[in-house]
C-alpha cells in the first residue's frame, strides 16, 4: 500500500502538516518499541551526499538503511567530489538520481537542497542546507520532547544561543508551531531569530518572547534548546559563547530537560553531563529512530 509519503521530498519542516509530522513520530515510536522491519527496503539504495561535515546526521540516515536492509553509496566530503571541478549541485544530482532509489543531501548552501529536489527524479531528503532548514533534526526533536515530557502540547520551550544561523532552531520553530507550546528565544542581539521565522511564529498565532538571560525565564521551563555558535556561518567575531553549568540548573524545576542539537562546542558544560535534566544524548540516540522511519515512510511504502 502507498503511503502519502511515498517517494515525496522533504526539504522544509514547512512541506509537511501535523498530520504528517504524527504519522513520523508514530512510525519512530513502533519501531523503537517492536524493532524495525529488517527486509524492507531490500535491493534499495541510498546516495549519502554530504558536501558539509557531519558525524550524527550521516551515520544515522546510513545505518538506518543498513537497519532496513538497503545499502549505501556517498560520499562525506565535497573534495572527493566533482564539485572540485566546478560541477552544479543539479548537475550531480541528475546523475547521481541514476544510481539510487533516494538521495540525502547536506551542503553549506541554502536552497541547495530545494536546487537537488528539482534536479533529481528521485526523492531528496535535506540533511541541513546551510543556515536554512534541517528538518529530520526537527522530527527527531519532536519525538524526543513528547518522549521526555509525553507531550508537546502545554510546554515551555527556550532556545538559546545563536539563533540567527542555527538551522537546527529554524526548522524547529517552525515544527512547534503545530503545538501549543509557549517559546522564548534567548541570544544576543547580533544572534537573534531571523525575522521571517517570526513572522511565521505569529501567522500561526504563537506565543513567544525575545531575552538576553537565561535566568528570566529559567524557572518556567520544560525544555532548554542549547545551540553551539555557527562560526562555519557567519562573519561576527568570535566571543565566549554563554556555559551552562550545573548552578544555572538549580533554579529550574525538576522536570526541565536540556537538549542539544549536537555537536556541542563549549556551551554546555561536561558536569551537566551526569544531571538527570541532560537529555542531548538521548536525542542524538533518536536520530536512527527517526530517520528510519522517514526512509520506510518514503522508500518502503508503510
Ligand atoms: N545535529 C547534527 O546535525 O549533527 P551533525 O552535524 O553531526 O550531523
Amino acid at each position: 500500500m502507498k503511503s502519502a509519503f511515498t517517494g515525496r521530498d522533504l526539504i522544509s519542516l514547512a512541506d509537511l502538516s501535523k498530520r504528517e509530522i504524527e504519522e513520523v513520530l508514530q512510525v519512530a515510536a513502533s519501531f523503537k518499541k517492536e524493532g524495525v522491519p529488517e527486509e524492507l527496503l531490500k535491493g534499495k539504495i541510498l546516495a549519502s551526499c554530504f558536501f558539509e561535515p557531519s558525524t550524527r546526521t550521516r551515520l544515522s540516515f546510513e545505518a538506518a538503511m543498513h537497519r532496513l536492509g538497503g545499502s549505501v553509496i556517498g560520499f562525506s566530503t565535497s573534495s572527493s567530489t566533482s564539485a572540485q571541478k566546478g560541477e552544479s549541485i543539479s548537475d550531480s544530482m541528475r546523475v547521481i538520481a541514476n544510481l539510487c532509489d533516494l538521495i540525502v543531501i547536506r551542503h553549506n548552501l541554502e536552497g541547495s537542497a530545494r536546487a537537488a529536489a528539482d534536479a533529481a527524479f528521485k526523492p531528496v531528503i535535506n540533511a541541513g542546507d546551510g543556515a536554512n532548514q534541517h528538518p529530520t533534526q526537527t522530527l527527531l526533536d519532536l519525538f524526543t520532547i513528547r518522549e521526555l515530557h509525553g507531550k508537546i502540547d502545554g510546554l515551555q520551550i527556550a532556545m538559546l544561543g545563536d539563533l540567527r544561523y542555527s538551522r537546527t532552531v529554524h526548522s524547529l520553530a517552525l515544527g512547534l508551531a503545530h503545538y501549543a507550546t509557549r517559546l522564548y528565544f534567548i541570544s544576543s542581539q547580533d544572534l537573534s531569530l531571523p525575522e521571517e521565522i517570526a513572522e511565521s511564529l505569529r501567522k500561526a498565532g504563537m506565543k513567544f518572547s525575545y531575552h538576553t538571560d537565561l535566568e528570566e525565564v529559567m524557572p518556567k521551563l520544560d525544555i532548554l534548546y542549547m545551540t553551539r555558535r555557527q562560526i562555519e556561518r557567519s562573519s561576527l567575531p568570535e566571543k565566549v559563547p554563554f556555559v551552562l553549568r550545573k548552578q544555572h540548573l538549580e533554579k529550574a524545576k525538576e522536570s526541565l530537560r536540556v537538549m542539544h542539537p549536537l555537536p556541542r562546542a563549549g556551551e554546555i558544560d561536561l558536569s551537566v553531563d551526569a544531571l538527570p535534566q541532560a537529555a542531548y544524548f538521548q536525542q542524538a540516540a533518536n536520530g536512527l529512530t527517526i530517520r528510519q522511519a522517514l526512509l520506510a515512510l518514503i522508500l518502503g511504502g508503510l
